[in-house]
């Protein structure tokens, strides 16, 4: 496969820039953000040009360079304002917290660090690949669809992606399965972008919208769910994009697998259970006038009007059949065997 290069350094340390795709524009358009200060890199990240967990933290990494550019003094206080973009995905803190001990914080250190971060992804991506497949692999012969949610792609991380990582590498073997693909409301990161990287690579991809997941799964059609994640408590409660709990809850009512792939980047241990996860509340107009057409009445049209736009929710622990991770398989999922993973204890 040969994703589209959603996140690149271009030039040296000192003078160089970030090359976004411009997620917002796809599959319409294939565009490119040149990111040269870091308020270009933080809007990037609110406005959701980058996005999903790995790629968020790979970006603000990236931002840090672009901050020292202008002094040492500069870089702590990028990793601040770039932290701040986005609450519920934990891998940017993670990465932010590598470049704040990078001493003295002159480009050339912080851009070695970041290409580390960028390449490290890539490589958890392929080891969830492998990890997962025996999921694939255990698809009932009457029921070979895979279902996801969001985009936990090749778009959302430095490598092949997360949830997609073992349908990648079930394509490369000539494996029997299909996809379904939830559209994702508001933002559509379904259809616009998972069901256009899994197409666009030859994988036979089914979008739905959302309030079709139960239709299929009564119908018989679905073997395994599968989602990324963009943070996962020490407990195993796990926040991902806003409709994955209800997947998890489908799932179970309907006895089908339903697995969660991270890379080690997207546990928090300090975040004690999916309570203590902070969910990002995103601007109604999502819901109102996502793609510059009206679908709702709005506040000042109606007074009394409300929209409410958490854009995750939290699956807990005991919903969850297994988390696929770089390392390995966490199966059973709850505090010990997480504990167990993560050798916190
Ligand atoms: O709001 P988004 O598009 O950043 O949400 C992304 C997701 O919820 C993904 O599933 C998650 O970040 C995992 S990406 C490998």
């Amino acid at each position: 496969m040969n994703p589209l290069p959603n996140i690149a350094w271009i030039g040296d340390a000192a003078t160089g820039h970030l090359r976004l795709l411009d997620q917002t524009r796809l599959p319409a358009e294939e565009t490119y953000l040149d990111c040269t200060t870091v308020e270009h890199v933080y809007d990037a990240i609110k406005r959701l040009s980058v996005r999903g967990a790995p790629a968020i933290a790979i970006a603000a990494a990236y931002g840090t360079v672009i901050a020292a550019q202008q002094g040492p003094d500069a870089a702590p206080q990028a990793c601040d304002r770039l932290a701040s973009a986005r609450p519920t995905a934990v891998n940017v803190f993670g990465a932010l917290d590598r470049l704040r001990r990078v001493v003295p914080p002159t480009p050339d250190a912080l851009l070695s660090v970041a290409q580390a971060i960028h390449d490290e992804d890539r490589q958890a991506c392929h080891a969830i690949g492998h990890n997962g497949l025996r999921f694939i692999d255990a698809l009932p012969v009457q029921a070979r669809g895979v279902l996801t949610h969001c985009n936990a792609g090749a778009l959302a991380t430095g490598g092949i992606g997360t949830a997609t990582a073992p349908m990648y590498l079930a394509h490369q073997h000539h494996k029997p399965f299909r996809v379904f693909a939830d559209e994702t409301r508001p933002l559509l990161q379904g259809s616009r972008l998972t069901a256009f990287e899994l197409a666009a690579a030859g994988i036979d991809t089914t979008l739905i919208c959302d309030d079709m997941a139960a239709h299929v799964m009564q119908r018989g059609d679905i073997g395994l769910v599968i989602t990324g994640a963009d943070r996962i408590a020490r407990n195993g409660d796990t926040a991902n994009k806003i409709g994955t709990y209800n997947l998890a809850v489908l799932a179970k009512h309907h006895r089908i697998p339903f697995v969660i792939a991270a890379p080690l980047t997207t546990f928090n241990p300090d975040t004690p259970t999916g309570q203590d996860i902070p969910i990002e509340e995103r601007n109604p107009v999502e819901i109102t006038n996502a793609f510059g057409k009206p679908t709702a009445p709005t506040a000042e049209q109606l007074p009394g009007m409300n929209t409410y736009n958490p854009a995750f929710d939290v699956t807990p622990a005991e919903l969850i059949t297994a988390i696929v991770t770089d390392q390995g398989v966490i199966q059973p999922v709850h505090q010990d065997t997480i504990e167990q993973h993560l050798q916190l204890n």
